[in-house]
């Protein structure tokens, strides 16, 4: 089963309208499309500007979306919403949200069975803590995450972003050994008959230093990348380490 790789920009909450210009940027780095797939997620306000500039190759998400698609949630956004401004794909269950706003593994699932209805990819994610995997439950703690917030859906249609939440913007990433194990433990643990065709990306420091070596690994099957894709040269970078 060959798993094409997916390099995913997450900008959390950064960027004005002038960062716009990193997309003009990108292309002019990249002048052929990469043999990877290719997506940035900007904050919502920046989401249509970012569709219409980005080259084709180069596919727009979003960072979070509502579990309902109307209705008197103040401030919300919902799938469909997000769909009509130009995203194709939405993260889901970001370690960020779960501990700022108290998302649990219900609501993360309910925000990408909500994705999966309008025609949005979800990314979802799940990480453990660094007092969870010095307690030796990462793998527990991971799978457990996987099986309440993964809605049942063929492999194809969902990615699932590993992401510790000890490598999140500290500059400690996995080492490759350990992220390729858990990789394959969520591969196997898969509910589905098809746990080959599931794509799971690595997050947590990802930089052009070591995105060879996560990226190689058989299992890992891409990156979602945060600090790091703000700047176009180094999530350039991480694209042609992809191969
Ligand atoms: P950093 O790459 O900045 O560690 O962020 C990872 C992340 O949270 C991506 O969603």
């Amino acid at each position: 089963m060959t798993r094409r790789k997916l390099i995913a920009g997450n900008w959390k909450m950064h960027g004005r309208s002038a960062d716009l210009a990193w997309a003009d940027r990108l292309s002019a780095l990249m002048p052929l499309p990469p043999r990877s797939e290719i997506v940035v997620c900007p904050p919502a306000t920046l989401l249509s500007g970012m569709a219409a500039r980005v080259p084709g190759w180069v596919a727009v998400g979003a960072q979070d979306c509502a579990a309902q698609p109307d209705g008197a949630h103040t401030g919300d956004l919902s799938a469909p919403m997000l769909a009509d401004l130009g995203a194709r794909y939405v993260i889901a269950g970001h370690s960020e949200r779960r501990r700022f706003h108290g998302e649990t593994d219900a609501l993360v699932r309910a925000k990408a069975e909500a994705a999966l209805k309008a025609g949005l990819t979800p990314v979802i994610c799940v990480g453990e803590t660094l007092d969870q995997r010095q307690g030796g439950e990462a793998q527990s703690v991971v799978l457990r995450q996987m099986h309440a917030s993964v809605p049942d859906a063929a492999a194809g249609r969902i990615i699932i972003a590993y992401e510790p939440v000890w490598a999140i913007g500290t500059g400690v990433h996995a080492s490759p050994g350990d992220a390729g194990q858990m990789h394959r433990a969520l591969r196997e643990a898969w509910r589905g008959g098809d746990g080959e065709a599931l794509r799971i990306l690595y997050g947590g420091s990802v930089s052009p230093e070591n995105a060879g070596e996560l990226l190689s690994r058989a299992d890992i099957d891409g990156a979602l990348v945060g600090g790091a894709s703000l700047d176009p040269a180094r999530f350039a970078a991480i694209i042609r380490a992809a191969g």
